[in-house]
């Protein structure tokens, strides 16, 4: 059993992946994302398995992504925005390394706007923003050790700022 050096949590379009990439590289470790484990998983996109199957068994998928990747993975790992909905899933996050990447609502809407890719943001994607970070900024804060604000930042800058956070610069 090993564990992540960095895990990632925090809403869709944050920049989970390309930070994520970037502290990989940082660091000198691989990078895996729990939605791409399941779509090489499952052989189908995230949206198809919401139309196909709906959110909750999604959601089982997801958790069960979670906890392997938890398990194998010694790099940074970055989980998909709703991952910290399941209670178990928060429970196993207890003890790791995490970072919240934050950004306010009107940026989330900016930078996602309509996105078909993410079905959570197909329709109204402003109240839907507001509606999704007021049921989990807590969670978010709940599992994280170092909260990261993205807002106004570029992925470099909220790299270098993650490294500060957890102390994990070279001297
Ligand atoms: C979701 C976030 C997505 C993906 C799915 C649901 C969410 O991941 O897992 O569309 O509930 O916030 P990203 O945060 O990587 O976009």
């Amino acid at each position: 059993m090993s564990s992540p050096v960095i895990v990632l949590v925090g809403p869709m379009g944050v920049g989970k992946s390309t930070v994520g990439q970037l502290l990989a590289d940082r660091l000198g470790v691989g990078y895996r994302d729990t939605d791409d484990d399941i779509v090489a998983g499952e052989g189908r996109s995230i949206a198809d398995i919401f139309v196909d199957d709906g959110e909750p068994a999604f959601r089982a998928i997801e958790k069960r992504a979670v906890r392997t990747a938890l398990g194998e993975h010694d790099g940074v790992l970055a989980l998909g925005g709703g991952a910290v909905l399941d209670a178990d899933t928060r429970a196993l996050l207890a003890g790791q390394r995490v970072v919240y990447l934050s950004m306010d609502v009107e940026e989330a809407v900016r930078r996602t706007g309509l996105n078909t890719a993410r079905p959570l943001l197909a329709v109204n994607p402003r109240k839907q923003w507001r509606e999704l970070m007021e049921a989990r900024r807590h969670l978010y804060e709940e599992v994280a050790t170092a909260v990261v604000p993205t807002d106004g930042r570029t992925p470099e800058e909220v790299t270098e700022a993650a490294l500060d956070a957890l102390e994990l610069k070279e001297a």
